[in-house]
């Protein structure tokens, strides 16, 4: 089964063509990032509009890139939620034109599972993976040709720019979210923290390679949060208040000029002790999710943050979605659809398909 996968939930313009929920034969990503590293951050209107101009050469280019015609296209899927709400309704409006025109069977996707089942395409693969147990099964297998999927029971820690989760789920499409972040995402602080040192938009990249100082230099305290929840708007606040106490500035000093006054140094020093830090939160919940649901099989990480190779590195026995399928991207959204159907998820009529930009992926 060939399904069309459209994705524009935040500042990426996305289509791919992937077959049985696995394999990509196509996947066209169209980055913003150029036009909001220049603002240092996501304006909804002007991503909206970009999406409006991307959306159709981008579509065009997934099924070129296939060798497909949409003949051989047997449903369409699209994100419908959540995301920014002028973004969502680009592409749901491209998709439900697309599905009415081309007669195709129409499939509205949550974001957050499609990054979940990018760990189901057939490029799956963490870098360390010599190293992992379950890779000796396809020690002789080419890349096209691992099928080494996640097995169920399984917790999955999704780590984005909107979101912090960590899900269990018993099988497919059954999610029940068993921790979330209780003010910010992982994403969003890496985001908040490269603009305290002056690194450009998107954090979460910027940072790493900043990375390169003492990540011991400075130490930021772990949330004390119950269960399996997360809060990162203190260590966002606490590396906002040593990199204060670093270039001798009160409090009040504002915040977008502290940059101008730390050294190369300082930086790369500030930027590998919040990456460790942020990383040793993720890993501590997850961690002791794992010990206290002994019945799971595999650990998924997933979300534009699960890119991080200091993530990868921490969590050895986890799947992680290649790098290139962390972030957004409209395979994922196929794979997701894929699972979908074969759990009994019916088609939705495309005329009257609606967005929901705040919706919890268990609704
Ligand atoms: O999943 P995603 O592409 O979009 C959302 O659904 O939100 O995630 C984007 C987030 C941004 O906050 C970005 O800074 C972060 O993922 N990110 C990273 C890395 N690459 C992207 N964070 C840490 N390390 C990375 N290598
Ligand atoms: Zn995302």
């Amino acid at each position: 089964m060939k399904i069309l996968g459209i994705e524009t939930s935040c500042d990426e313009t996305a289509a791919a063509v992937v077959e049985d929920g696995t394999k990509i034969l196509s996947n066209v990503v169209v980055s913003q990032i150029d036009i909001f590293a220049e603002y240092g951050g996501v304006i909804p209107e002007v991503a909206a509009r970009s999406h409006l101009e991307a959306i159709l050469p981008v579509v065009d280019k997934a099924l070129s890139d296939a060798s497909c015609s949409w003949d051989e296209i047997d449903a369409i899927a699209v994100t419908h939620a959540p995301g920014l709400l002028g973004s969502l309704l680009i592409g749901t409006l491209t998709a439900r034109t697309l599905a009415i025109l081309h007669n195709k069977p129409l499939y509205a996707v949550h974001h957050l599972k499609s990054h979940v089942y990018a760990n189901w395409l057939t490029t799956n693969t963490n870098q360390n993976e010599s190293t992992l147990a379950h890779s000796s099964k396809n020690a002789d297998a080419s890349l096209n040709d691992i099928i080494n999927h996640p097995t169920f029971p399984l917790l999955a820690l999704v780590v984005s720019g909107g979101h912090t989760q960590i899900l269990y789920m018993r099988g497919h499409n059954q999610f029940e979210i068993i921790g979330t972040t209780r003010d910010d995402a992982i994403g969003e602080c890496f985001d908040k923290v490269a603009k305290i040192l002056g690194l450009p938009y998107p954090g979460g990249p910027s940072i790493t390679k900043a990375a390169t100082g003492n990540p011991l230099r400075y130490r930021f305290p772990h949330p004390k949060v119950d269960g399996y929840d997360f809060s990162f708007s203190g260590l966002k606040t606490a590396v906002l208040r040593e990199v204060q106490k670093a270039v001798n500035v009160p409090i009040s000093y504002p915040s977008h000029q502290l940059a101008d006054l730390l050294t190369p140094e300082q930086v790369a020093d500030f930027a590998a002790s919040f990456q460790r830090t942020a990383v040793e939160i993720l890993c501590e919940k997850i961690s002791s999710a794992m010990c206290n649901y002994p019945d799971i099989q595999s650990v998924v990480v997933a979300g534009g943050v699960s890119a991080n190779q200091k993530l990868r590195e921490a969590l050895p026995e986890a799947y992680f979605p290649a790098p290139v399928l962390s972030g957004d991207n409209g395979a994922m959204v196929g794979a997701a659809c894929y699972y979908e159907i074969l759990s009994g998820v019916k088609p939705v009529d495309p005329y009257k398909l609606n967005i929901y930009p705040r919706i919890s992926i268990e609704k």
